[in-house]
């Protein structure tokens, strides 16, 4: 459904153009609920951002379904407009004076259509929060907000949602449940749902594939095939060594000299 090809971007810098993402190929398909992980700096908010069309590559293409999601319509906004892709953005971005139920309805307005408060009030069901929907977003806590933005960005029903960081300043068990109802929602609505995040761990037994993104480089599979020394060590472009602790899983690269945790800590940012 989705097919990323060769997608490389580079910034521009006084040093020079900056290349974070190098070639880049992967593809999802309905139903597939999929983490972009990497360390800080890797890519990932840029990779979403090139897929939702908020950021043109340097070069390569996304396709949605077979065609350019975009080309309808050179504006960026066209992906909203055209209703196939939402984009959850790690702020939330509600409207402070609007209700919950009032924010989830905000991109049906661009065209409305009769059945889209059901929709609205059904998908607030979904995330858990029905008898909320009157309630104000300041009354909210940050899990809270986060499942609102959510179920906004499912109204206008796309077909592919993608999520920056959507765990982000959440407690373990806000986590779990938008975890949860991400990967229920992506196979309930047989939509494909591509989120990045920090912290592997909460993530890996639900998501069915991880994009791992290091040194402008992808490696895709389900967590047990990319979370391997050898995958990740051939994706830095050094030894990297994964530990499995308590249950937890760690990235551990160490340049030579730095005491390898304190490296992984720094530069990786999977460690908690
Ligand atoms: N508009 C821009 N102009 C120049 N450099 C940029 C721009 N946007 C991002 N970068 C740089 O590109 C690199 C990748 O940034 P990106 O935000 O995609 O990383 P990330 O993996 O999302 O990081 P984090 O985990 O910290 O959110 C960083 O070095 C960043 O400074
Ligand atoms: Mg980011």
């Amino acid at each position: 459904m989705l097919a990323v090809n060769r997608i490389s971007k580079s910034y521009p810098t006084p040093r020079g153009p900056l290349t974070v993402l190098s070639e880049v190929s992967f593809s999802l398909a309905p139903g597939d609920a999929a983490a972009i992980m990497g360390p800080s700096g890797s890519g990932k908010s840029s990779l979403l951002y090139i897929l939702g069309g908020l950021e043109p590559p340097s070069s390569g293409t996304v396709t949605l379904d077979g065609r350019n999601p975009f080309e309808l319509d050179p504006d960026a906004l066209a992906a909203f407009r055209n209703r196939s892709i939402g984009f959850v953005f790690q702020d939330h971005c509600l409207l402070p004076q609007c209700t919950v139920l009032e924010n989830v309805l905000v991109p049906t307005l661009v065209a409305p259509a009769r059945g889209d408060a059901d929709r609205a009030r059904a998908l607030l069901d979904r995330v858990g929060l029905s008898d909320r929907s009157d309630h104000r977003p300041a009354e909210l806590s940050g899990g809270e907000r986060q499942r609102v933005a959510l179920a906004r960005s499912l109204a206008p029903r796309p077909r592919l949602l993608l999520l920056d960081e959507p765990l982000a300043n959440l407690d373990i068990s806000s986590e779990q449940g938008i975890v949860s109802v991400l990967a229920r929602l992506a196979r309930a609505e047989g939509i494909a749902v591509l989120l990045s995040a920090h912290d592997m761990n909460p993530l890996m037994p639900v998501m069915d594939r991880i994009v791992y993104v290091a040194a402008g480089r992808v490696a895709v599979g389900t967590a047990d095939e990319v979370v391997q020394p050898e995958v990740l060590s051939g994706l830095y472009g050094q030894h990297v060594d994964v530990i499995r602790v308590h249950g937890r899983v760690l990235v551990v690269a160490a340049p030579e000299g730095i005491d390898a945790a304190e490296a992984a800590a720094e530069d990786l940012g999977v460690i908690r």
